[in-house]
């Protein structure tokens, strides 16, 4: 069975990470995000992905090859300028091995799911779908794009991002993940930006076209956001979310290869301690990802945060919801709160960030 993965995006929501390196191809639990979307295609009976890529192709290419290590045949197509999520459906049609009538998953590459992909090929193959949709539930569907069903599965209407109480109509949203007839995609317009979710199909419901929702209440998160990442790694970390791609035992923390980890300090919440990275004597990490080489010096305190390739903090400076790009530099005794974002290489003097809030 052939998939395809999105995986063009550029990532604006998750720099400075994605400066350097696509959303995707970003370390979760130790090995680039993207290896478990293509893990979970693969136990599903898929064998061939198209990567639809855009935005730095090259870290894809030199990272997976031809998929051989995973078990997949792997192909790649770049755009030479983005298409959007349809447009880049559309340009890889030239390397689809299915036949007309015959079902092609797709998939954003920027979830962690525990969806039962063979379930929804199941549903559409059973209900003779020209699409089907993986819906998810969530509390509060403002930031998604709602779809409705009907007491038969059917679609009724696609509400992007609602605003207000009258327009969210449902707590079913659009998880990312399709099943599509090989035809449907052969018909969406070449060469020019497309939007699936708000072009391809609205268009398909007002042509009378079948379109299915399924929902799953399996494991979904959409990694778009810090908040999201880190999430996705605590969850992956503490096995909250499946994945048969995870390098070695998880529980507390994942400690990959050559790191060093003091006496005394205390790694807790779905932590990474990438490969090579330090962590001194009396620090405490609770739910952080530290990328490879990263140094916490003792006494630093890392909840819910994100520390770059060779990003250091020195003792005792404390970092609570962050964001260090690659290489950067935060001398001892600073204190650097929710939603601060460090662009790579940027160094921060000893004592020089304090928060005060106004009282
Ligand atoms: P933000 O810039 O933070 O919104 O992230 P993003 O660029 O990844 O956009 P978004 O999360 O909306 O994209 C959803 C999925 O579609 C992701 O897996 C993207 O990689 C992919 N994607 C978005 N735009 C394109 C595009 O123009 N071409 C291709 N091939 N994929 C895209």
């Amino acid at each position: 069975m052939d998939a395809i993965v999105l995986v063009g995006g550029q990532g604006t929501r998750l720099r400075p990470l994605t400066v350097t390196t696509p959303k995707p191809m970003l370390p979760a639990a130790g090995v680039p995000f993207l290896t478990h979307l293509l893990c979970r295609l693969c136990d599903a009976g898929v064998d061939h992905v198209v990567l639809s890529t855009s935005y730095r192709p090259e870290v894809f290419t030199a990272h997976f090859g031809d998929g051989a290590a995973l078990g997949l045949e792997l192909d790649y197509v770049t755009e030479e300028v983005p298409l959007g999520t349809g447009g880049g459906i559309r340009n890889v049609v030239d390397r689809l091995r299915a036949g007309p009538d015959e079902p092609v998953v797709v998939t954003n590459g920027d979830v962690l799911t525990g969806l039962d992909l063979r379930e929804l090929v199941a549903v559409h193959r059973g209900g003779g779908a020209d699409v089907t949709l993986c819906l998810s539930r969530v509390q509060d569907p403002r930031a998604f794009g709602l779809v409705p069903t009907d007491s038969t599965g059917r679609v009724t209407a696609f509400l992007e991002k609602p605003q207000t109480s009258a327009e969210i109509v449902t707590d079913q949203i659009n998880a990312g993940c399709y099943v599509f007839a090989r035809s449907v995609i052969d018909r969406i317009p070449a060469g020019r930006p497309v939007s699936v979710e708000r072009e391809t199909f609205p268009g398909l419901l007002q042509g009378g076209a079948t379109v299915l929702g399924h929902v799953d209440d399996g494991y979904w998160l959409d990694l778009g956001t810090p908040t999201a990442f880190v999430t996705g790694c605590r969850d992956l970390v503490l096995g909250r979310a499946p994945s048969s791609a995870l390098p070695g035992p998880t529980g507390e923390a994942l400690v990959l290869s050559g790191a060093s980890v003091a006496a005394g300090a205390v790694l807790a919440g779905g932590t990474t301690v990438g490969a090579g990275a330090v962590v001194g004597s009396g620090a405490r990490l609770d739910g952080t990802v530290l990328f490879d080489e990263a140094v916490v010096e003792g006494g630093a305190v890392v909840r819910r945060s994100v520390m770059g390739r060779g990003a250091s903090v020195g003792a005792g400076t404390v970092l609570s919801g962050v964001v260090l790009g690659d290489g950067v530099s935060v001398g001892a005794g600073n204190e650097l709160l929710d939603g601060v974002r460090v662009w790579p290489g940027a160094q921060i003097a000893d004592g020089a960030v304090r928060f005060s809030p106004d009282r």
